[in-house]
């Protein structure tokens, strides 16, 4: 049977070039262009998170937050080799990788299907696929602790797509199809050894807005993947993700929307929650830098520097450089938690900090913790501020985007060791900015913003 015979993909170019192909020609959607909503975004380690666990330490917190960044770049890593080299099977399998078991720190809520019942997924802007969990098919695999979010059975709008419906064949090389009339399956497994299965489905969306009277946006019927058979390999409640890169599948291709923005708070931080804005209530303010050009799957940036107060940090020439197999760069991403900086950029910031901060320093409890200070959190402040230059604007990063307290007067830096060519901007050094894409411009912007009162 055909869900059963993993990767069964004959050529990965034609994967590659569907979804060029694809791209251009398209046009889910017949929304109206001023079409704009906001939604509610949940850090997984706040109380108010569906996947909260008490039991956790803030340092449990910290060093799972940190092992999440490590992997979600160990991810990304693996899809850019498996797209550039095509070398081993191994690597064609990297390619299919789309439903992060490990990855995501905000989730989003919305509601599916008629009734409309509601539902949390990840909020992912390094992958293109919406998906949620549902019953499981043949639950040989499928652990019972994992929670279904959505019944197709009792939604009267779902429909399961054919393997010639509109949409299946940029699900790519994931796909199990053998026959058009066959629906659409799609068979995921991970380098960990997790799998999930599931069918490329399509049922009605609606947001949630708190700025509307009735509360919700009817956004129409979006095309998800209904997964009913998962075995993780790791620690994971992740039960659905809404992606946000620019391939075809994501929420905003679909949707048709060239904008999209969000303001993210400390985590922890009760109460006001952090929030995303789409279409036309998505704000593109502050210094703008580049996206760079040719990339649908994540969003490069040009990272021209790094500051500790007035000082470049000496970086060796173009360590931020994509290599010509595309390796390396600077990718701005939602989903990572800490910042992580290839490794001859990390020993240069985290020397020119320690060298520029007049308070005791240790190693942390962890050997990632690799520059720590002890001290208040006012006496922070005879720390320089760190900043990034990107390509036309500068982010400079408050003192709680800089450091984590991992015990009572012990401050980390929150930025980490890269072991891969590749460096990402995590979420926590985008706290108290609103941060801004323009696909149509082919900008992110930055604005300082108390992204608490928004
Ligand atoms: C919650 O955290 C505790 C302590 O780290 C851990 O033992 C437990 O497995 C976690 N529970 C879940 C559901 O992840
Ligand atoms: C799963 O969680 C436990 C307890 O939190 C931890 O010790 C273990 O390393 C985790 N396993 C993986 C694969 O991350
Ligand atoms: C890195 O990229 C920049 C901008 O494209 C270029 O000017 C520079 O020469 C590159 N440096 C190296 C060492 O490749």
């Amino acid at each position: 049977m055909a869900i059963t015979s993993l990767f069964n993909f004959s050529n990965i170019f034609l994967f590659l070039s569907n979804l060029l192909i694809l791209r251009s020609r398209i046009a889910f959607s017949s929304i109206a262009h001023d079409l704009g909503f906001s939604v509610r975004l949940i850090h997984q380690d706040s109380p108010l998170s569906p996947f909260y666990n008490h039991s956790m330490t803030s340092f449990d917190r910290i060093q799972a937050a940190a092992r999440r960044s490590i992997s979600r770049l160990n991810h990304f890593h693996s899809l850019i080799t498996a797209s550039s080299s095509l070398s081993t099977s191994t690597r064609r399998e990297d390619i299919a990788s789309r439903l992060i078991p490990d990855s995501g720190e905000y989730t989003m809520s919305f509601s599916i299907g008629s009734p409309p019942i509601q539902v949390h997924a990840i909020a992912d802007t390094g992958s293109d696929f919406i998906w949620l969990q549902c019953p499981c098919k043949s639950c040989s695999h499928q652990s019972t602790e994992i929670p279904i979010v959505f019944e197709p059975s009792e939604s009267s709008s779902y429909r399961s797509l054919s393997c010639d419906s509109f949409g299946c064949d940029a699900v790519g090389a994931a796909r199990t199809c053998t026959n058009p009339y066959q629906s659409c399956e799609y068979s995921i497994t991970y380098l960990d050894g997790s799998i999930t299965k599931g069918t490329f489905s399509v049922d009605k969306f609606a947001f949630e807005d708190p700025r509307r009277s009735n509360n919700h946006v009817d956004v129409g019927s979006l095309r998800f993947g209904c997964s009913h058979e998962t075995s993780w390999h790791v620690n994971s409640t992740y039960i659905g993700a809404v992606g946000l890169n620019r391939l075809p599948l994501s929420l905003i291709s679909q949707l048709n929307m060239r904008k999209f923005s969000y303001c993210m708070v400390i985590p922890n931080d009760q109460g006001s929650g952090s929030k995303m804005y789409f279409g036309s209530q998505a704000v593109i303010s502050g210094g703008r830098t580049p996206f760079l050009e040719g990339e649908d799957w994540f969003y490069y940036v040009t990272v021209v520097g790094i500051s500790v107060g007035d000082g470049r940090v000496p970086l060796p020439d173009g360590v931020f450089n994509r290599t010509d197999s595309g390796e390396g760069g600077f990718v701005i991403d939602s989903g990572t938690t800490y910042t992580t900086l290839r490794s001859e950029a990390y020993d240069a910031l985290i020397k020119a900090l320690g060298e520029a901060t007049p308070l005791p320093q240790r190693k942390g409890p962890v050997y990632w913790l690799e520059l720590c200070f002890e001290g208040s959190f006012e006496d922070l402040d005879l720390a320089p501020d760190v900043s990034f230059q990107f390509d036309g604007t500068e982010v400079i990063l408050m003192k709680q985007s800089t450091y984590v307290e991992v015990q009572e007067g012990l401050w980390c830096l929150s930025i980490v060791r890269s072991d891969r060519l590749l460096s990402t901007l995590g979420n926590v050094q985008q706290q108290n900015y609103l941060v801004g894409y323009d696909l149509d411009e082919e900008v992110v912007s930055f604005a300082p913003a108390d992204c608490a009162t928004f």
